[in-house]
């Protein structure tokens, strides 16, 4: 979507990743799109109003009770004059603030007195982002569709590791353009196209133990099934979310069950049916191994040990199986390294699902990685979509997902 004669309203608030918002204000008016700067008290503590008026062409606001932007433009009117409303990065205390309904500065009261779509962009340390409160705000604001541009992961200014980076730039831009496309084609909101809706998510690899300390498994990361997660809940859907190991957070507003093995997912899928959709992200393990070692199986002077296996049940087959509790929409993944198109139509003839998201796992970084490659594939065809982040990937699906169920 062209962001040329679009308006952002940018609010940008404490937090050392603010230095990133200055590069989203290049790219963003580097594709013609408006962008109004609002700069909380802890936010000019990093970036200068003089940076962003200088980046973005436009008055920069600061202050709530200034009597000349009264008199120029509103604080009501500032907030609704825009398409979107942004927050870059967005702290653990703006989220609070947000999440209980603060107004005590220009930002925050902007974000009470829209009635324009809100995309935020989390940054903070690690144990913040995790921390059960921050957790607890997301939820919240997930509930009242608010959308997330998800943190990355990775090395953080603060010396630790983990989840709590500010999403790169580029990626905003496109989580931006996304959205408005989505807010325009849905005719100014997408709150609640899903609201009364099931959708249940498989994500993750499974473990299949072997003895008490090894199991077999694969390198999946969850990602892309906990971001479909959190878009359709964006949307308004109750959302079940089924999740074998993984090492990212919850997603904010989703019911999740951890699991194990293939059968323990199995078994959560069929308690959590009915739904109206479901979506099996999961790259569950093919086998287990049949005779569960009691023991740490020890190497001996004899050759390596064999391990007999067997199949798993196909969750995604039993899911799409003819019936009563089958969801009304059914979308399978198909993870392929060749023959993309042949072997995922293939594969969604044989398990019996309406849409396959084929994956092309070939290139390096997209097992684990932030960006995926996928072509829709359904009764009428194939749709290829260009590389996106799997943000980007779990909400346009989200949006094919509403159109079809709501
Ligand atoms: N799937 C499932 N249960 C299984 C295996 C796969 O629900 N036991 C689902 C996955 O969640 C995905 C789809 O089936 O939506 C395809 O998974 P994939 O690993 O690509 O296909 P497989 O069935 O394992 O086929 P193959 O390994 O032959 O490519």
């Amino acid at each position: 979507m062209s962001l040329d004669g679009k308006r952002v309203l940018l609010i940008i608030a404490g937090g050392i990743a603010a230095y990133k918002a200055l590069e989203l204000v290049r790219l963003l008016t580097k594709e013609g799109c408006g962008v109004s700067c609002v700069l909380t008290k802890a936010g000019a503590q990093f970036v200068t109003p003089l940076s962003l008026q200088a980046l973005s062409g436009a008055k920069v606001y600061t202050d709530l009770f200034s009597l000349t932007d009264e008199n120029e433009m509103g604080h009501i009117e500032l907030s609704r004059a825009a398409d979107l409303v942004v927050v870059v990065p967005a702290s653990a205390d703006i989220l609070a603030k947000m999440a209980a309904g603060l107004a005590d500065d220009l930002a925050t009261t902007l974000l009470l007195a829209t009635d324009k779509p809100v995309l935020v962009a989390p940054a903070m340390n690690v144990r913040m982002w995790q921390h059960a409160a921050t957790q607890a705000n997301m939820a919240t604001l997930n509930k009242r569709g608010v959308l997330v541009v998800p943190p990355d992961e990775g090395p953080m200014a603060c010396g630790e590791f983990g989840p709590g980076r500010l999403a790169e730039p580029p990626a905003i831009v496109a989580a931006i353009a996304q959205t408005l496309a989505q807010i325009l084609g849905a005719g100014g909101s997408l709150n609640g196209a899903l609201a009364g809706k099931h959708a249940l998510v498989t994500s993750g690899p499974t473990h299949e133990p072997i003895d008490p300390v090894r199991y077999l498994g694969n390198r999946s990361s969850g990602k892309q099934g906990h971001a479909i997660a959190a878009a359709l809940a964006a949307y308004g859907a109750r959302v079940t979310l089924v999740s074998g190991p993984v090492s990212i957070p919850d997603p904010a507003g989703v019911n999740v069950v951890h699991v194990e093995t293939a059968l323990e997912m199995l078994a959560a899928v069929r308690e959590a049916l009915p739904a109206d959709v479901a979506v099996c992200a999961a790259a569950v393990a093919d086998w287990r191994v049949e005779t569960l070692a009691a023991h740490k199986i020890k190497k001996t002077n004899d050759a390596p040990p064999s391990l007999t296996l067997t199949e798993n049940p196909d969750i995604l087959r039993i899911i799409s199986t003819p019936g009563p509790r089958r969801p009304k929409l059914v979308v399978g993944f198909a993870a392929e390294t060749e023959n993309l198109y042949t072997h995922a139509a293939a594969k969604r003839e044989r398990k019996g699902c309406d849409w396959i998201i084929a994956n092309n796992v070939g290139g390096t970084g997209i097992m684990g990685g932030d960006s995926n490659e996928v072509t829709l594939i359904n009764a009428a065809g194939e749709e290829i979509w260009p590389v996106m982040g799997k943000h980007e990937v779990a909400v346009k699906l989200a949006a094919l997902i509403a159109q079809e169920v709501a």
